[in-house]
């Protein structure tokens, strides 16, 4: 009776153990599918582009680079937001060739009247309070594509510091020309910079701006 018994017993253990293994297969299915979805990525983003909002912007055109190098600087240390002003039909190594008398811009920089057209998009400026706006000398002076971008702009209320880079010249009147063109803004005296210009240099000019 009792050897029975014992039989019995191991009988339903079996069959218990069978179906528990069953069941828990299929639970742990369900169970992954109903995990929460991760949360947006693009409203991280979004909160992130407001919290990284500045009032600042740093404006450039840069033919070979140099002047782009001094912009990227300043809008590090500032926490800028940055623009570059491209030229609709781009400068070629012939067009810059100032040892050619008939290049483009041997023709350009000899007629103040020039206006190169924009390529970029336009840029909006509202929220910003201060804008550096940098560039390359030219022939003593700022590329004609600078006064086709401060014509295009209303800069009231704007503080604008001029800033440029050269192989030696100074800023000359490039800055009061584009004050000038502008017509509009608080336009402060502007500065030369070497390519090799550091930042430490770059902070001890702003710090002396304000
Ligand atoms: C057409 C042309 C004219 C230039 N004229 C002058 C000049 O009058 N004085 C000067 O120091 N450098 C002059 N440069 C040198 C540039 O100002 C200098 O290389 C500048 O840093 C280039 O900036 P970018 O690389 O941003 O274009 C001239 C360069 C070009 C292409």
């Amino acid at each position: 009776m009792r050897r029975i018994f014992a039989l019995l017993i191991a009988c339903l253990m079996i069959f218990g153990l069978t179906a528990c293994g069953g069941g828990n297969s299929t639970e742990s299915v369900e169970d992954s599918a109903a995990e929460a979805p991760a949360e947006s990525s693009s409203e991280e983003a979004a909160a992130e582009d407001t919290q990284n909002a500045s009032d600042i912007l740093v404006v450039y055109f840069s033919a070979t680079g140099t002047t782009k190098g001094v912009a990227e600087k300043i809008a590090s240390i500032t926490g800028a937001d940055i623009y570059e002003i491209n030229a609709a039909q781009e400068y070629t190594s012939e067009d810059l060739d100032w040892n050619d008398s008939d290049s483009r811009t041997t023709h350009e920089q000899n007629d103040p009247s020039v206006r190169p057209e924009i390529g970029s998009d336009p840029v909006s400026l509202d929220g910003y309070s201060t804008v550096y706006i940098g560039f390359p000398i030219w022939w003593g002076e700022e590329p004609r594509i600078m006064d086709t971008f401060v014509e295009s702009y209303n800069f009231d209320g704007i503080t604008m510091i001029p800033f440029c880079t050269s192989s030696s010249s100074g800023i000359g009147m490039s800055g009061k020309n584009l004050e000038s063109n502008a017509g509009s803004g608080n336009w402060l005296d502007g500065e030369r910079f070497g390519g090799g210009v550091s930042e430490e240099e770059l902070q001890t000019w702003i710090d002396g701006l304000q």
